[in-house]
């Protein structure tokens, strides 16, 4: 049986929450595999609502969870969110979440490095989560992170801090920051270490010996491909590779090992914080998209950019991320909308594209180029067949399968878990 790996195709918060927590009833391990806490994942389970930023979405159906060794995990964040989903009834335990021992860790220092950075630019900032996931993945490419195993051994964590410290004095004193001190950090780790040693694990072992044993691995990623530090919208963009390759090198597999790639897209398009958005809706139409679709960020309330379905974006995202098949989310947000426009390509200096390209200001500059569908008017909401759509949004749902070049095997009509329409099952490849 093939295992899933969920990836976002637009520019984040398509509903990977929902769509991972419902296929996490039939697996057996939920893998995160790069991010951080800058991702917010909400999941509605009856009267709960559950906000997961680190926390692999199986934790909820009392499934094994797995913090890989891609993602970058801010010890403060992880213990907080454990504090809140306990007093929300669920268990977690070394029993049902281990951590990859080698993850690097996100300090203090790197969300002050992040935020000065963010004021820093000024007019031109990036509209990070101020989370210091940028920071954090720098320092793992540049060879300092201070990683999970070391909180085992001492004598490495202050030889570490010492290159730490000066790399980041060094930025923090050029940006007017405050600066950081060693022994507090160090006091800060070693407090650290009873609470988080008892998750690590060398977690490439535990994925092998589940794949001998035949279990079935769902790989939960944040972000989206228009995120992706490569092939995103970039600088506007995260720090982490968020198409489906990664989950292989941020889980400690083999690629054959991930098996099915369901990309999650939203029926309309979201972004939050800065950067290009063709389709973006700035009138009355945007607004109540933001408003019906309640596109408020999870993590840090800011209110989401709207706009049109961008089905050349969506087109690139399902070959980069290496998308088998579609998850559409939020068909409901466009119930009782008369026309509906689909983005098929940009124009750009006189020039037609059917991809975004990749220097900024032809980003910047591209136009889309609409084709105008019918909408309907009739309540979606809650739909759990095909059958109860109306006409005009199975038209709209089969004119984005041709426009994206893959076929939509789930579709999701309100933020509750049942309310999902099958069409092919995930997990059987
Ligand atoms: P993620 O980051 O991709 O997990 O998505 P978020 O949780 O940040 O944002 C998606 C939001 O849409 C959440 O508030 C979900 O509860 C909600 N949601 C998910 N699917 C649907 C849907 O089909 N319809 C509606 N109306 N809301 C949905
Ligand atoms: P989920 O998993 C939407 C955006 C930020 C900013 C850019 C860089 O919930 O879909 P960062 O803090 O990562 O350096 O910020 O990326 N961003 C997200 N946008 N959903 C997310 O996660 C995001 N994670 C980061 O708004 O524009
Ligand atoms: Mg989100």
């Amino acid at each position: 049986m093939a295992n899933v790996a969920v990836i976002g195709a637009q520019w984040g918060d398509e509903g990977k929450g929902k769509v991972v927590d419902w296929l996490a009833s039939r697996a057996d391990i939920v893998v995160r595999f790069q991010g951080g806490h800058n991702a917010g994942h909400t999941l509605v389970v009856g009267d709960q609502t559950y906000k997961l930023s680190l926390l692999p979405s199986g934790v909820v159906r009392g499934k094994l969870g797995i913090i890989g060794n891609g993602v970058v995990l801010d010890p403060e964040a992880l213990l907080s969110e454990i504090g809140k989903v306990t007093a929300q009834g669920l268990k977690v335990s070394p029993k049902n979440l281990r951590i990859a021992e080698n993850v690097p860790l996100i300090l203090p220092l790197h969300p002050a490095l992040d935020k000065a950075r963010e004021a820093a630019r000024g007019g031109d900032k990036i509209g990070t989560t101020g989370r210091g996931i940028g920071p954090a993945y720098e320092d793992k490419v540049g060879r300092r992170s201070i990683r999970l195993c070391d909180l085992a051994e001492p004598t490495t964590l202050s030889k570490k801090l010492d290159e730490l410290l000066l790399h980041h004095n060094s930025l923090l004193k050029g940006l007017g920051a405050p600066l950081f001190e060693k022994q507090a950090l160090l006091e800060q780790l070693l407090g650290w270490a009873p609470k988080l040693l008892p998750y690590a694990e060398a977690a490439w072992e535990r994925l092998e010996t589940a794949r001998h044993a035949g279990e079935r691995v769902l790989f939960e990623g944040a972000q989206a491909v228009m995120l992706d530090v490569d092939h995103g919208t970039y600088p506007y963009v995260t720090s982490s590779n968020t198409v489906a390759g990664n989950a292989a090198a941020g889980a400690g597999i083999g690629p054959d090992v991930v098996g099915m790639v369901l990309g999650i897209a939203k029926a309309y398009s979201t972004r939050v914080g800065s950067g290009p958005f063709p389709t973006e809706l700035t009138d009355e139409i945007g607004r109540g998209l933001g408003e019906r679709g309640r596109e408020f960020g999870t993590v840090t309330g800011r209110p989401r950019r709207c706009g049109w379905f961008d089905a050349c974006l969506v087109r690139q995202a399902v070959k980069i991320g290496g998308i088998h098949g579609l998850a559409l989310t939020k068909l409901d947000v466009l119930d009782g909308l008369t026309e509906l426009k689909i983005n098929t390509g940009y124009r750009i200096g006189g020039q037609t594209f059917r991809r975004l390209p990749s220097a900024f200001e032809a980003q910047a500059a591209a136009e889309p180029i609409y084709e105008t569908l019918e909408g309907w008017t009739t309540s979606t909401r809650g739909a759990r067949s095909y059958a109860e759509l109306p006409a005009a949004a199975v038209k709209y749902v089969r004119r984005i399968e041709e426009l994206v070049e893959a076929p939509v095997v789930l579709l999701s009509t309100s933020p509750d878990r049942d309310d999902t329409i099958t069409l092919r099952d995930p997990f059987a490849g």
